[in-house]
């Protein structure tokens, strides 16, 4: 399988174009509305036929260049079906599998930043959106945020992969690129198996977090698929 990791720095957002090599059918993960060239460039480049542009969740920080890519590919956007995001073609729920030629992407609810985040297993890769950041999660006090559903999210479903899955997550703020699930396991500051629900949920409440600076324009545009005026 081939994948492209994309960075966009303003937002510190990373997508991921995914390729079935034999078919030639992609999906892309998490797109970012200001970098719809670049992966228009790529896909022309790899000669691939864009199928599913999937979120991982409504975004806060950052405009999706999903509308924009459909109307450029034949792609149809999923997302998890409690989204507000009607625009979408595909509503998932947990469980949910579909294909890039031979290759299975299975659905995972992994609520607790969102009430509807969603991380997508491919062959020993997950894509975890913000429920697992590389030492991190995201926060869990807008969008319907639950900083104990997020733990479970983490240890019911991300934590019971394999360790040496390899986690993808929707940002990193420090450059790194990728970890694994047993590094998680051992070393996430927030989520390591030596910390109880309770401390992460004390964690989680005491983050002070700044209001996000994009989300007024965000979450509006997020709904329609990324459609602006
Ligand atoms: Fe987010």
């Amino acid at each position: 399988m081939y994948i492209k990791q994309f960075f966009e720095p303003k937002s510190c957002t990373y997508s991921y174009l995914l390729m079935c090599e034999e078919s030639k059918e992609a999906l892309i993960i998490d797109p970012v509305q200001c970098d719809l060239d670049k992966y228009i460039n790529e896909i022309k480049s790899i000669n691939a036929h864009l199928k599913y542009i999937c979120e991982t969740h409504i975004h806060a920080d950052h405009i999706t260049a999903s509308y924009l890519l459909k109307t450029l590919t034949q792609a149809k956007s999923i997302v998890h079906k409690n989204t507000e995001a009607k625009c979408a073609e595909i509503f998932i729920t947990d469980g949910d599998q579909f294909y890039l030629g031979e290759i299975s992407i299975h659905a995972l609810a992994t609520p607790g930043h969102t009430n509807a985040c969603t991380s997508y297993y491919v062959k020993g890769y997950v894509f975890t959106g913000d429920t697992l950041l590389i030492n991190g999660c995201g926060r869990t006090d807008f969008q319907e945020g639950c900083a104990e559903q997020l733990y479970e999210s983490v240890y019911n479903k991300l934590f019971t992969l394999p360790d040496d899955t390899i986690v993808y997550p929707a940002h990193d703020y420090k450059g790194k690129l990728s970890s694994n699930i047993g590094y998680e396991k051992k070393n996430n500051s927030r989520l390591a198996l030596h910390i109880k629900k309770d401390q992460f949920i004390q964690i989680m409440n005491h983050l002070d977090l700044r209001y996000p600076s994009q989300i007024d324009q965000a979450l509006p545009a997020n709904k329609l698929c990324g459609k602006t005026p």
